[in-house]
């Protein structure tokens, strides 16, 4: 349906022979083809600011530097993620359909909300989590089959992550399905599959609302207790949202903590099999699993990029930026400039400073969900080990069609007997 599968040779020549000023790196079809890669190294070596003067998501400044990104990140005074001026990607969000969450939120109302879910994840908390992921993860490992091809993704990876915001949201267990199925409508591109129509996707939306707004009155008449809804339901600076922020934030921390773990659980699958020497060198040596898992995420980058917009004029590696102009922070590139990671394209499991990439932002929204994510596939991987010789990827993984969400859609695997 989408752009056709192209050879890496001949997606690098299309990369480099076509002129500058046309590229537009933001094109779903470059992900969802993973041709994006010379498009994304072109632009740091020649012109690692790059504007793109028309494209579906109108004119966008592309920051592909690793440092010039933290510029941008560090200077939330400038670089606003506020949701009325377009919010946080490429794709500007319409008016009518506007749910402002405190991640495209700027001060001072950012700060007050984010404190409210902020608990949740603290290492304290996290500990007492800890063993209930794992006995789930045991469960959902134990009932893999052998010696047959399976949908790693559904049946791992968006199991395990779907069990884990049930668990957040205390949420009732048997429809733990709903929350994927409303996260993934809630990043589909209408007429991409999934939903035909922005409408469409909006009554989806409103239904997980009304849902939601029966749990939310339970809580506000029990008294306090941690989960995510009790929390904002009890706390000042939640307790009186409106009904838009009400669903946004429900919605950021659906999907916050939904795609992108689901991706990594995945990319570490297919990452080991890229790189064999890897995985020997992992199974040798179990310990590794603590550095292993920051460079999964960062080789995955399961968010491709945030996007600012300028409140005032500004300067970013030497372009001038008008006020009102989009600018769009390239994680998946930075993660891979060579002039701050060293090999940055290659997956190496025990590098000495693995937490330094970009896959969580920085700055003042920088992931809050960060430590669970890690723990999640630290936990996971654990078990792995203990069970299994090796995930077979047995064919190349189908990708999401998104500049946004960077992951799979299905990633074929064998576990021999
Ligand atoms: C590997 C997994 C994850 C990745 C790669 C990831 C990535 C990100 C990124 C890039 C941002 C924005 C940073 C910025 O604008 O500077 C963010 C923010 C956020 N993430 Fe995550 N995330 C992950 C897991 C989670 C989990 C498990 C949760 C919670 C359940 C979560 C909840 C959030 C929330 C609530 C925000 C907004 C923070 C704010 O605006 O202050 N994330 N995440």
């Amino acid at each position: 349906m989408h752009g056709t599968l192209q050879s890496a040779e001949d997606a690098r020549a299309r990369a480099y022979s076509m002129p500058l000023e046309d590229i537009h790196v933001g094109d779903p079809n470059l992900f969802f083809s993973d041709s994006h890669w010379p498009y994304f190294e072109r632009l740091r070596r020649e012109d690692p600011v790059h504007y793109c003067r028309d494209s579906e998501f109108g004119a966008y400044w592309s920051v592909t530097k690793y440092n010039d990104i933290m510029g941008v990140e560090t200077n939330h005074q400038v670089f606003s993620s506020d949701s009325s001026l377009g919010g946080i990607t490429i794709r500007d969000s319409l008016p009518d359909y506007r749910r402002p969450s405190f991640i495209s939120m700027d001060q001072p109302k950012h700060g007050p909300q984010r404190k409210t879910v902020a608990p949740m994840f603290t290492p304290t908390h996290l500990d007492q989590l800890a063993a209930t992921i794992r006995e789930r993860a045991c469960l959902i490992l134990d009932s893999l089959p052998r010696n047959e091809t399976f949908n790693w993704v559904d049946k791992v990876s968006v199991e395990l992550t779907t069990q884990m915001l049930a668990t957040l949201f205390d949420f009732p267990w048997e429809e733990r399905r709903k929350l994927t199925y409303w996260s993934d409508v809630a990043t589909a591109v209408p007429g991409a599959g999934l939903v035909e129509t922005i409408e469409e996707k909006q009554v989806i939306i409103e239904q997980a609302g009304a849902y939601f707004k029966k749990l939310w009155n339970d809580r506000v008449d029990q008294p306090p207790k941690p989960d995510l809804l009790s929390m904002m339901a009890h706390s000042e600076a939640t307790r009186n949202m409106d009904e838009k922020n009400f669903l946004g934030n429900l919605f950021l921390l659906i999907i916050g903590g939904n795609d992108t773990t689901r991706n990594s659980i995945s990319g570490a699958v297919y990452a080991l099999n890229k790189f064999p020497d890897q995985y020997k060198k992992l199974k040798a040596n179990p310990a590794l699993i603590e550095s292993f898992v920051p460079e999964v995420i960062r080789w995955q980058t399961p968010l491709s990029h945030m996007r600012r917009t300028a409140l005032a004029d500004a300067e970013i590696g030497g372009k001038q930026i008008k006020k009102g102009d989009k600018v769009v922070m390239w994680y998946v590139s930075g993660n891979r400039d060579e002039d701050v990671i060293e090999k940055a394209n290659e997956f190496i499991i025990d590098r000495k400073r693995p937490r330094n990439h970009l896959s969580f932002g920085f700055g003042i929204h920088r992931c809050v969900g960060l430590r669970l994510a890690e723990l999640q596939l630290k936990i996971v991987w654990e078990e792995i080990l203990k069970r299994f010789d090796k995930i077979e990827v047995v064919e190349e993984p189908k990708r999401v069609y998104s500049s946004f969400i960077k992951g799979y859609e299905s990633l074929p695997v064998r576990i021999a007997a």
